[in-house]
Order: structure tokens, then C-alpha cells, then sequence
């Protein structure tokens, strides 16, 4: 099979044969993409944190302890979190990977602007990632693992493409055990999801990774896990 390099990715997905959730067609939608990076994603953020986006990123970023190998960016969006990596880490080689075109056009698109040398962006499944085992010196993913229509199956397929003792750094999103009404009308609709706490350290440890550290603010969950075997 041949995978088409498009607008500067590498298509490792041609065709749309995954079916994807509402809130998945809006970070396909141009218009929302436009203004992804600069309000939706900020303004979100700080109403589940309080914390300031952008700041947080840098700190996200400083959570890999690995920073001369190969890090993979998953669901990494315009590419806001992997260009701050790739300048963190600039003797490292940052892959970008997501499933929307969209997204991933305009990735390219400011990491060209910002003259960044060291990140590749591939187009793919979260749930089917495109890679050897033991490929990667840390994975992150932010803003997404809660998206994922099969948790179980994207933890473990990140848990099989890291290397042994590798970072997982991720920013995911908590619920309420008993989320108000209209939190459960606008999660069936847009099917955005969310973790219980102790569901989700449950399936880190069922994967082989060791929570090494963790921040919560509000409903916003931060961590670094280790691969432990
Ligand atoms: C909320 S954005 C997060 C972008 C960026 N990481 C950030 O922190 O702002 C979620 C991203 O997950 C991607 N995504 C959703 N489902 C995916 C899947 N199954 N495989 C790969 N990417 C997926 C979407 O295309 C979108 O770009």
C-alpha cells in the first residue's frame, strides 16, 4: 500500500473508515479549526482549570523527562502542544498524529512559520497506531484521551508503541460521578467524555504504567505515568 504525503503530512489513514464521534466532525469543520488554537481551546481550558492555557502547555511540555529521542504527539490538533515541545526539546524529533486533515494542515501550516525543524506530522487512528512496539522515548496527549471511542484499546496501543521506563504525559478531563443535567445532555450530544479518577488509574495500571505524578484543577487532570513492563 502507498500513503500519500498531503499538504506537508503523511496520510497514514487514506479513506474514512473510522467512524467518529460528533465533537470529532467539529475538529474536522475549517471555521472551528481557524480558531482552535487561539479562543476555543484557551477559553476552555481556563473554565476547567482556571489556569492559563498557554502556560500550562510549557509546564505539560517540561513533564518529559526524555528529550533527545523520538516523542510522539498524539491527537496533537494544530499542533499547538507538539511546536512547544519540538522548542523544548529541539535535539529530539516530535511526531504529530492525528485523525482530522484539518487539524493537521494548519499543524504544518505554523510549524513552517515558526521554522520548526524537528516535527513531523502523520495523519492516523489513535486506536490503531501506525508504529513498531517500543518506538517512542515518551508519548503526551493532551485534550484528547477522553475523546477516544475505545479508551482501553488507545491506552494500550500508547502503553505498545512506548519504550520501556518511556513517558505518558497527558491532560485529560474528570467527571462527576453524578454530572449535572445539562453536562449529560451536552456529553451525548457531542459525546466529548470524560474519566472517573479511580477508573482511570485503574486502566494505567492494567496497561503497565506507573503514575510518577499528578496535578488536578477542578475538573482538569494532569499526569505523567511510566512504562513499567
Ligand atoms: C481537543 S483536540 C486536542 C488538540 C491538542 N492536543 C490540544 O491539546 O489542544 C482533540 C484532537 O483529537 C483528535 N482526535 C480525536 N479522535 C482521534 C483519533 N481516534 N485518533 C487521532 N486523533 C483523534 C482530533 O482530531 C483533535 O485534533
Amino acid at each position: 500500500m502507498v500513503f500519500p504525503v498531503r499538504d506537508g503530512y503523511l496520510d497514514l489513514h487514506p479513506g474514512d473508515s473510522e467512524p467518529i464521534p460528533p465533537i470529532q466532525h467539529l475538529m474536522q469543520f475549517p471555521p472551528v479549526v481557524a480558531v482552535y488554537e487561539g479562543v476555543w481551546r484557551p477559553v476552555g481550558y481556563f473554565i476547567a482549570s482556571k489556569h492559563s492555557f498557554p502556560k500550562d502547555v510549557e509546564r505539560i511540555a517540561s513533564f518529559i523527562q526524555r528529550r533527545h529521542g523520538l516523542i510522539l504527539d498524539l491527537a496533537c490538533g494544530p499542533g499547538n502542544v507538539t511546536r512547544n515541545i519540538a522548542r523544548l526539546a529541539p535535539e529530539s524529533i516530535v511526531v504529530g498524529f492525528d485523525l482530522s486533515p484539518s487539524m493537521l494542515e494548519r499543524a504544518v501550516r505554523l510549524t513552517r512559520k515558526e521554522g520548526l525543524q524537528n516535527v513531523y506530522y502523520m495523519r492516523g487512528s489513535a486506536l490503531t497506531l501506525p508504529f513498531k512496539p517500543d518506538t517512542f522515548d515518551a508519548v503526551t496527549c493532551c485534550g484528547a484521551l477522553q475523546l477516544f471511542r475505545d479508551q482501553d484499546q488507545a491506552v494500550g496501543e500508547i502503553s505498545r508503541v512506548l519504550k520501556l521506563h518511556g513517558d505518558f504525559v497527558c491532560q485529560t478531563t474528570l467527571g462527576p460521578r453524578t454530572p449535572p443535567l445539562w453536562v449529560r445532555i451536552a456529553d451525548r450530544m457531542l459525546k466529548f467524555g470524560y474519566f472517573y479518577l479511580d477508573d482511570l488509574k485503574d486502566r494505567l495500571d492494567r496497561f503497565n504504567f506507573d503514575l510518577k505524578s499528578e496535578e488536578r484543577s477542578n475538573i482538569n487532570y494532569i499526569f505523567r505515568a511510566a512504562k513499567s513492563g
